[in-house]
């Protein structure tokens, strides 16, 4: 989380969506367009007005997000009795439930108080003095950030990472994240309405995505999240789910394709599919690179795709013909198409012939990866 926040002490709600580093931009544009207000990307992820029912909304239905903060206090402390007794004064108990456990954690830098496990402890006692219990396995997590003297209390509202949408049951070999996934298509201009292919689709994530939000559905629909176990936070959860979802706007004929030559892969992704409720809106077939036909009967759209890179699956030597073949394919037969290649691999990506314009580095999993792309 960032320190350089101009809240004031006496307010200091607010959410911090948290993003992979080099999404900020695509997440502070989903936020802006779901209507949160005080949108500001910063490094790591995007700052928002809000208390615990806007986190409870960006939770279930932003698509860029990783995780919602839920920021409680911020105050300089420049000594542990004064971490003491500010934590003391947090109104925990309009947050968290006296019957539900937390644990706290805490990082320490460039600061007085420099030794972690002190500020865990201190901060602790202000939430045991509240009457809620804690716990080293407990499901809530308080995240404190001393930071320059500064120190930050915020709330994890969401629990196990928000690209887990609870669909993708087959993750196939080096999955593309969701939430990369989702970001990646704003960024191609994808806006519900354009077909979208994916020839090298493993489990389907980007075909997925582009399914769902054209069906409008609800990212967080069938997963749970931290927040309801808060205070209100079931209540929170039927009052951001009432609306739009339905599988009667999920019908076909499908216009997001995704072609692989992995025979479990299709298999996989199809299954994914049924799970995600989108089966009607998109097709799944085997097929190698040299052999991707554009699909019959619709506008040129957009194909988005995550080929093999070296250091995570494959041989560069080899992905250079792959490269190649995807580039040579693309050029011959999808005229009008926009294309995009995450790669981490600005030499593979050149490969492919095309003229590509490289976006910013992208963390995926300590790999950099980057969207490059063209209009053919
Ligand atoms: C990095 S994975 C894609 C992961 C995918 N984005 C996901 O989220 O699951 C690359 C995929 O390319 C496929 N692939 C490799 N060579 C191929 C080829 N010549 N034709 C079609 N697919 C290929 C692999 O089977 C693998 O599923």
């Amino acid at each position: 989380m960032t320190h350089s926040s101009t809240r004031s002490d006496a307010s200091p709600a607010g959410l911090f969506l948290v993003t992979q580093p080099g999404l900020e931009g695509p997440l502070a544009e989903e936020a802006r367009a779901a209507g949160f207000t005080g949108v500001r990307a910063v490094p790591g992820g995007v700052e928002a007005d809000g208390g615990l029912p806007e986190a409870a909304r960006a939770n279930l239905h932003l698509r860029c997000a990783v995780r919602v903060l839920l920021r409680v206090a911020e105050f300089r402390a420049m000594h542990l009795a004064q971490l003491d007794k500010r934590s003391k004064k947090v109104d925990w108990r309009s947050i968290l439930c006296p019957e539900v456990p937390v644990r706290v954690e805490a990082t320490c830098r460039r600061s007085k108080i420099y030794v972690n496990k002190a500020a865990v402890q201190r901060v602790e006692g202000g939430v045991t003095a509240a009457g809620i219990p804690i716990a080293k396995e407990a499901e809530i997590t308080v995240k404190v950030r001393i930071d320059d003297d500064l120190c930050t209390i915020s709330v994890d509202t969401t629990g196990a990472p928000l690209h887990r949408r609870g669909h993708k049951e087959f993750v196939g070999k080096a999955p593309l994240r969701e939430t990369m996934a989702a970001a990646f298509l704003r960024e191609m201009g994808f806006d519900g309405t354009q077909a979208v292919v994916d020839p090298m689709c493993g489990s389907g994530t980007i075909v997925l995505e582009a399914a769902e939000i054209a069906a409008g559905l609800i990212p967080g629909r069938s997963r749970g999240f931290a927040f309801e176990k808060m205070a209100e936070g079931g209540s929170l959860r039927r009052r951001y789910l009432e609306s739009k979802e339905g599988p009667a706007r999920a019908q076909g004929p499908a216009r997001f394709f995704g072609f692989d030559r992995n025979d479990g892969a299709i298999r996989g992704a199809r299954g994914n599919a049924e799970r995600a409720g989108v089966a009607g809106l998109v097709a799944f077939e085997r097929a190698a690179v040299s052999d991707l036909l554009p699909p019959e009967g619709v506008a040129p759209g957009i194909v988005l795709v995550n080929p093999p890179y070296g250091g995570r699956i494959g041989d560069r030597k080899l992905l250079f013909g792959l490269y190649g073949a995807l580039g040579a394919v693309l050029s011959a037969r999808f005229g009008g198409w926009s294309v995009g290649i995450v790669t981490s691999d600005g030499g593979l990506a050149k490969a492919t012939g095309l003229a590509l314009d490289g976006g910013g580095p992208v963390d995926h999993s300590g790999t950099k990866v980057q969207l490059y792309r063209c209009v053919l």
